[in-house]
């Protein structure tokens, strides 16, 4: 298995790489690409950790070589937040950025799954999706938007509104990611209900849960080492998925559905990608309502991402 991380340099990028050299299979291999001139240095101070698991930095003109034989390509390079932003001011810096980088990818190895983190994710996922069909390599179950962040910041949220071991909360989250278009499922969670006021309450704190860490960090940045473990998450179901595990992961992948082109869902995953998109099931009346308020942003973040690659 042959992960690479475009933008590993980065808060996310290093804290990820670090989580896959540790807990990617034996054997794999690593390839970290930044236009940052410290990859290299990140690359080494990785691989003096003794796992069987190769790792290679790549600068700012060896994308190319980077992307070889890959079979996973995540990409969290790009601007994060600073306090007072919204994931839609990101969009005039890294939509060129993604852009440009899922172009190589079509072009080096194109049959790879790609992960995409860089924000906004509700439209970024659209723009690769565009790039990848104008290079006539575009498979839709091998593209994702990485939402895994909302699912784990829910867990944690929930575990700790019930006094829960989080390690046994699972809950949906559906839509997109940024704002009102991230919908967990409360009323989904297993074995816990909660009052009106705690539905209301859990559900803003889930949808606002990266600017909780965008104002904490006070201008350092956005999430970066939940980012990383949530990231880690998805790659390595993905890589297990790719060995023939049977895995389910909530992540923004283009639908057949009504909502919207892209909406996240819980989603079989397999050897090839999305083997199979599954129901979200039944909302409650207040998840239903949220849902219909929402697609409608939703919608139109997808529309600037395809007209972005349209020009
Ligand atoms: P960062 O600024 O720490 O790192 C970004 C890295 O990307 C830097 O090392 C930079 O050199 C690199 N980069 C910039 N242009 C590049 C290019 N053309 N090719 C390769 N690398 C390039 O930012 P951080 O905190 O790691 O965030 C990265 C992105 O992830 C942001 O867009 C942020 O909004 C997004 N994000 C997404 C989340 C999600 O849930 N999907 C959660 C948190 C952040």
């Amino acid at each position: 298995m042959k992960v690479a991380v475009l933008g590993a340099a980065g808060g996310i990028g290093q804290a990820l790489s670090l989580l896959l050299k540790t807990q990617l299979p034996a054997g794999s291999e690593l390839s970290l690409y930044d236009v940052a001139p410290v990859v290299p240095g990140v690359a080494v101070d990785l691989s003096h950790i003794p796992t069987d698991v190769k790792v290679k930095g790549f600068g700012k003109d060896d994308l190319s070589d980077a992307l070889q034989g890959c079979d996973i390509v995540l990409i969290p390079a790009g601007v994060p937040r600073k306090p007072g932003m919204d994931r839609s001011d990101l969009f005039n810096i890294n939509a060129g950025i993604v852009k440009n980088l899922v172009e190589a990818i079509a072009d080096n190895c194109p049959k790879a799954c790609i992960g995409i983190i860089t924000n906004p994710v509700n439209t970024t996922v659209a723009i690769a999706a565009e790039t990848l069909k104008a290079k006539g390599v575009y498979d839709k179950n091998k593209l994702f938007g990485v939402t895994t962040l909302d699912v784990i910041r829910a867990e944690t949220f929930v575990a700790e509104a019930k006094g829960l071991n989080p390690a046994n909360v699972h809950v949906p989250v559906i839509g997109g990611h940024s704002g009102t278009t991230i919908l967990p499922l409360l009323s989904q969670v297993e074995g816990v209900s909660f009052s009106e006021d705690e539905v209301s309450q859990l559900t803003h704190r889930i949808q606002n849960a990266g600017t909780e860490v965008v104002e904490a960090k006070a201008g350092g940045g956005s999430a970066t080492l939940s980012m990383g473990q949530a990231a880690a998450r998805f790659c390595l179901s993905l890589v297990a998925a790719m060995k023939g595990d049977n895995v389910v992961e909530y992540t923004y992948v283009e639908t057949n559905s009504d909502d919207a082109t892209f909406f996240a869902h819980p989603v079989r995953l397999g050897k090839n990608g999305v083997e199979e998109i599954l129901s979200y099931g039944d909302l409650s009346d207040f998840e239903q309502k949220a849902k219909d308020d929402m697609l409608d942003g939703l919608r139109n973040d997808i529309k600037i991402g395809v007209e972005f690659v349209a020009g």
